[in-house]
C-alpha cells in the first residue's frame, strides 16, 4: 500500500470513529433524541386509529390541565380538519407542555411566534414545552397539507 493511501485510510479511520463517539455520546451522555420519540399508540386497521387515540390516556381527555403552579399540559387530537380542543386559554408566565398526536394522516402543529413546531405522525405522540411570556392570541396552525380543507384546520392559545 503506498504511504499516502496509508495516510488517508488512518486520517478516514479516526474521524469514522470520532464521529460514531459523538453521538454515542449525545445518545448516551447528553440524553439527546429525535423530536417526539415519546411513545406510540398501537392499533389495528379494524379498530380505527382514531377510535382507539380518544380511548388511550392522556388523549381520552383532550385539553388542557394545570399540573404544578404556572404548569400546565395541553392534550391535543388532530384529526382531518380540526384540533380537539380549538381553542385553549392560559395565564401569562405559563409553561405549557403540548401532548399531542394525530388520529389519521400527517398533520402539523405549528404555534405562530413561537418555536412550537412538530409533526403529529398517526399513532405518535409528539412533545414539547414552551413559556408564554407575552400576552396575545396565538394562531395555532397545521403546516403539514392533510387533504382538501387543509387550510382550514387551526386553533387558538390565548395568553392572558
Ligand atoms: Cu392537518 Cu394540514
Amino acid at each position: 500500500m503506498e504511504r499516502l493511501e496509508r495516510f488517508f485510510l488512518i486520517v478516514a479511520g479516526i474521524l469514522l470513529v470520532g464521529f460514531l463517539a459523538a453521538v454515542g455520546y449525545a445518545a448516551v451522555g447528553m440524553h439527546i433524541h429525535l423530536p417526539g420519540h415519546g411513545s406510540q399508540i398501537h392499533y389495528t386497521s379494524e379498530q380505527g386509529l382514531l377510535k382507539v387515540v380518544r380511548h388511550t390516556p392522556p388523549f381520552d381527555r383532550p385539553g388542557l390541565r394545570q399540573v404544578a403552579p404556572g404548569k400546565y399540559e395541553a392534550v391535543f387530537i388532530a384529526r382531518t380538519w380540526s384540533f380537539v380542543p380549538d381553542k385553549i386559554e392560559v395565564p401569562r408566565g405559563s409553561e405549557v407542555t403540548f401532548i399531542a398526536t394525530s388520529g389519521d394522516v400527517v398533520h402539523g402543529f405549528y404555534i405562530a411566534g413561537t418555536r412550537v413546531n412538530m409533526m403529529l405522525l398517526p399513532g405518535e405522540v409528539s412533545r414539547m414545552t414552551y413559556r408564554f411570556d407575552h400576552p396575545g392570541n396565538y394562531l395555532l396552525l397545521c403546516h403539514e397539507y392533510c387533504g382538501h380543507l387543509h387550510e382550514t384546520m387551526s386553533g387558538e392559545v390565548k395568553v392572558q
